[in-house]
């Protein structure tokens, strides 16, 4: 088996085509990783983002909590058994900030669908390989709007923390078997989640200016390649 320098490394990124996902593939690919991006419905998105980057980038349109196969994905793995691969699980379910006693339990079971089930069922596809391959990497994107959490926020911070948690465990279980597992949390920045959100909202949140997501694309990238990262399932503000 080639050693870890040798490998091909594959970077699978969800949320692909969301602010901070386009500029993750970017990164991702810069950095000599081959991408491949999922995403849920904006077929436009990807393919600008396909078009932009080329042959070293796959978008696949693929519902990260659905259940069952997801073909697109089984089959690169197939082909690419061997790589190391490296998970960001970036994509989140959009949401409106709200007091807590205005929230549906449908808001809190979407919010933890995407980010923790999501994650999840990607684990499941993707963590056998790397436990065969004696390595990998899981990046979780989580919030500072987690811990404490931002007034508004309750479900989405309590499906981040057990995001978190998730996380964690990887590390726990799995670091002898050099699988690194990591968190990292950014402030607000500007994307399509938070371009939804009043002007009023907005200026409440952010008392010393928006992050750029190119900026925490760039740091999650460096932290994955940093191989003293994610021993203990730590988590990095950004
Ligand atoms: N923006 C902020 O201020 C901020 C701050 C801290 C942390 N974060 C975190 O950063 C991450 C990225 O956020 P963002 O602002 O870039 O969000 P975004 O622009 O809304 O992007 C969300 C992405 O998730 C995808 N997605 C949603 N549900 C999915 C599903 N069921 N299956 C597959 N893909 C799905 C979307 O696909 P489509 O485009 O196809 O719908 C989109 O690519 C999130 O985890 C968010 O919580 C954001």
């Amino acid at each position: 088996m080639p050693d870890e320098a040798q490998k091909r490394k594959v970077a699978v990124i969800t949320g692909a085509t969301g602010g901070l996902g386009v500029e993750l593939c970017r990164e991702f690919s810069k950095g000599g990783f081959e991408v491949v991006g999922l995403y849920l419905r904006n077929d436009a998105a990807a393919e600008e983002l396909q078009n932009e980057l080329g042959a070293g980038v796959l978008l696949l349109k693929q519902d990260i909590t659905a259940d069952g196969d997801w073909k697109g994905l089984e089959e690169l793995l197939e082909e690419r058994s061997g790589s190391d691969f490296t998970i960001v699980a970036n994509a989140s379910a959009q949401f409106t900030p709200k007091p807590l006693h205005l929230l549906k339990p449908a808001e809190y079971e979407q919010l933890y669908s995407v980010n923790v089930i999501g994650a999840v069922r990607l684990l499941g596809k993707l963590l056998p390989v790397m436990i065969r391959n004696k390595g990998g990497r899981f990046v979780s994107v989580l919030s500072s709007a987690m811990e404490p959490p931002a007034k508004g926020f309750a479900a989405y911070a309590a499906a981040k923390s057990a995001l978190r948690s998730l996380t964690r465990s990887i590390s726990l279980e799995y670091g002898d078997r050099r699988i690194r597992s990591f968190s990292v949390s950014p402030g607000f920045m500007k994307t399509p989640l938070t371009d939804r959100w009043s002007d009023h909202l907005t200026a409440s949140l952010v008392s010393d200016g928006a992050q750029e997501p190119s900026y925490v694309a760039r740091r999650i990238r460096e932290l994955a390649d940093d191989p003293d990262t994610g021993l203990k399932g730590e988590d990095y503000p950004v």
